[in-house]
């Protein structure tokens, strides 16, 4: 890792194939800053455990995580991607850091509140904790950015609170990571119900768009998704299934709200949402492309891992040995 670039770090939870809202709200930005960043993108499988998991599925979908990270671009030579699990020193700073965060601070959080109630049979103390170890995954490599989507904001400001907390008692021993979200992409809502996020564990599969599927089967959810009555391709608050639409095709085309308002002005919601579908399909079909060649090659996956561990372990134990020596833990002979 060069000395002179600043730090970028960032994950994604290996439950399942990823969905549009990850690649537009997280992977697609990644890919536009590993040239400019040093970057450590992580299959954060610690915190995938909060919700119960099948054992052979969830090492089916880590091992396909890292594959999609290649797959939409991220360069393995460039970049340092890794499990989480592999690396011990995230679990280890975030009991330290455990004990620097209030459990108020924990229990404002709204993804705790969503989830306890979706998996009200296991509301188990990780689903509760589990922003202390996001936040022990960002301080651990003296990251500067964390590139998420809307949604991961609230975890990100308790990161900052207890980096600048602990510095203060102990002097400067983290980085205050700033949040980077984009303007478009970083709240992709569902397509049947657009006051929600998309989301991969959505029971309704016409909700999400998942990055691999089949082109026919991305048009048809496209072609179902709900707009309304007034038949104008209009950006506005009380249009929220147009103002999806819209928001969707500007993330994967890049054009402005404005030049694909333009764009689709006169145009029927039927044309329009084809037209959305086929913007779609054509910027995964590289990533679907990329994705099956590498399911053949599973001792370069490996050997990526091998080496990307290694480093991440070696940035890891430089802040955590220095957390230690503050706090007064005894040095390691
Ligand atoms: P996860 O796995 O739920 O989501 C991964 C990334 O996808 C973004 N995302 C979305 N963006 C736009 N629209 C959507 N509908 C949408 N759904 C998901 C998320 O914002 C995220 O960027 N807690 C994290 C994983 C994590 C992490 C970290 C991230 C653990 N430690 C440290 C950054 C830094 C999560 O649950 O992501």
């Amino acid at each position: 890792m060069s000395d002179d670039k600043k730090v970028i770090f960032s994950g994604i939870q290996p439950s399942g194939f990823l969905t549009l809202g990850n690649y537009l709200g997280a992977l697609n930005n990644w890919t536009k800053l590993q040239d400019e960043y040093n970057c450590l993108y992580c299959i954060m499988d610690l915190h995938t455990i909060t919700v119960r998991q099948d054992p052979a599925k969830f090492r089916k979908a880590e091992r396909e995580l890292i594959m999609q990270y290649i797959a939409s671009g991220l360069d393995p030579e460039q970049n340092i991607m890794y499990y989480q699990s592999h690396v011990s020193q995230h679990a280890e700073l975030s009991w330290i850091l455990g004990c620097y965060i209030y459990m108020g601070e924990l229990q404002r959080m709204t993804q705790f509140k969503e989830k306890s109630q979706k998996h009200s049979d296991n509301i188990n103390a990780g689903l509760f904790t589990y922003p202390v170890l996001m936040a022990a995954d960002i301080l651990l490599y003296q990251t500067d950015l964390v590139p998420v989507g809307e949604d991961q904001r609230q975890h990100l400001e308790l990161a900052r609170e207890v980096a600048s907390r602990f510095n203060k008692l102990y002097g400067d021993v983290f980085k205050i990571p700033e949040a980077y979200i984009s303007k478009v992409g970083a709240r992709v809502m569902a397509l049947q119900d657009p006051s929600k996020k998309m989301s991969k564990s959505d029971e309704n599969k016409n909700n999400t768009i998942a990055i691999m599927d089949p082109p026919e089967v991305i048009m048809s959810k496209f072609k179902k998704a709900v707009t309304d009555s007034d038949n104008e391709v209009r950006y506005s608050d009380d249009k929220p299934g147009v103002s999806n639409l819209l928001n969707i095709y500007c993330a994967v085309t890049g054009s402005t709200t404005a030049e694909a308002e333009r764009e689709f002005d006169g145009f029927g919601y039927g044309d329009f949402k084809k037209s959305v579908g086929e913007a779609v399909v054509a910027k995964l079909e590289p990533v679907q492309k990329k994705f099956m060649e590498l399911q053949n090659n599973k001792d370069y996956i490996d050997s990526i891992i091998k080496n990307n561990t290694e480093k991440a372990r070696h940035l890891a134990d430089r802040t955590l040995s220095r957390v230690q020596k503050k706090i007064g833990f005894m040095p390691r002979v």
